[in-house]
């Protein structure tokens, strides 16, 4: 199967196993339906896709990597929805529809966000398909990634910069933290998914995930101010207007081109060692770098 196939293929696995995960009890249905419009709003499904792609490539079986899968999606719509709030980026459109705080009001936003992060770990903690051990670091790993030293930590020093000049060593710190920290999580849920991740496979796993993970924020970056609110389905130019501190904004439109075509070859000589099973992640470097949304 051609690696864009085994994209929609995982794309899809992890929509229907979200579906199965939000109860659809009569209690709580306002925050309820809220998690649900966050979670199925047309995501691209980056980070369950890598998990999957992690997974398979360590020769685990996919059911092994459901539960990360859907846990790393359940944080990152979190952030999301937290990231478009009036307190923070105060964005109105996500994913081509209304953000949260729009489509519900500012308290269920707050709470949808809220309840996806905490239902995120207990997916980790209610998996039955891999030994409680891995589970265990599992939840250590996305908790790690996604907390002060991680993905908030980054949203916190994002917030700090804005109207700021920094430095790029600065820059990167936060895009490390802001974004490349969960992707890293999710390579790295997805290898001990398979039960079989060797030392070595993990840190050539690792400095791909370093890679791919700056990538990602540097083209979301060059796409704030190259692409057009229609295609992107949140609005152009929002970093522009909040004076954020950006790749573009630091080095200039080539220069944050260069260093995304860097970390491009460094992405792909990161994972050399696994010859041509790595080929869908090879594959997946490339889609950040020229994806278009
Ligand atoms: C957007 O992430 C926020 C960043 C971390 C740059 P994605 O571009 O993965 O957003 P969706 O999930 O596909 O909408
Ligand atoms: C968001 O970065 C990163 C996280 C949500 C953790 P941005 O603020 O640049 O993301 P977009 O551009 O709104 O998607
Ligand atoms: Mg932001
Ligand atoms: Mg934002
Ligand atoms: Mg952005």
């Amino acid at each position: 199967m051609d690696a864009k196939a085994l994209l929609q293929q995982y794309q899809h696995r992890v929509e229907q196993q979200l579906k199965t995960v939000l109860s659809h009890s009569g209690d709580a249905a306002k925050v309820r339906q809220a998690m649900e419009y966050s979670l199925f709003n047309g995501g691209k499904r980056v980070r369950p896709v890598l998990v999957y792609m992690a997974n398979q490539l360590l020769g685990g079986q996919l059911e092994q990597a459901d539960a990360a899968a859907c846990a790393i999606e359940c944080i990152h719509s979190y952030s999301l929805v937290h990231d478009d709030l009036p307190a923070m980026d105060d964005d109105e459109l996500r994913r081509g529809k209304p953000t949260c705080h729009i489509a519900f009001d500012e308290a269920t936003a707050i709470l949808a966000g809220d309840g996806l992060q905490a239902l995120a770990f207990e997916l980790l903690a209610a998996d039955t398909t891999l030994p409680s051990g891995i589970c265990l670091q599992m939840i250590r790993i996305l908790a790690y990634n996604s907390g002060y030293l991680g993905m908030v930590g980054g949203q916190s020093i994002d917030l700090c910069n804005e109207g700021k000049q920094i430095t790029s060593e600065q820059l990167e710190l936060m895009h490390r933290h802001k974004t490349g920290a969960l992707i890293s999580a999710s390579i790295e849920m997805g290898a001990l998914s398979s039960n079989h991740a060797t030392e070595k496979d993990l840190q050539a796993l690792n400095a791909y995930s370093r890679a791919i993970g700056l990538a990602f924020q540097v083209k979301d970056d060059i796409l704030d101010i190259e692409s057009n609110t229609e295609t992107l389905g949140k609005p152009q130019g929002s970093d522009l207007l909040l004076d954020k501190s950006t790749y573009p904004a630091l080095l200039g439109m080539a220069g944050a081109k260069q260093k995304l075509a860097l970390l491009n070859q460094q992405a792909h000589a990161s994972i050399e060692y696994f010859n041509d099973a790595a080929a869908p992640l090879h594959w997946l470097a490339d889609y950040i770098v020229e994806r278009q949304y």
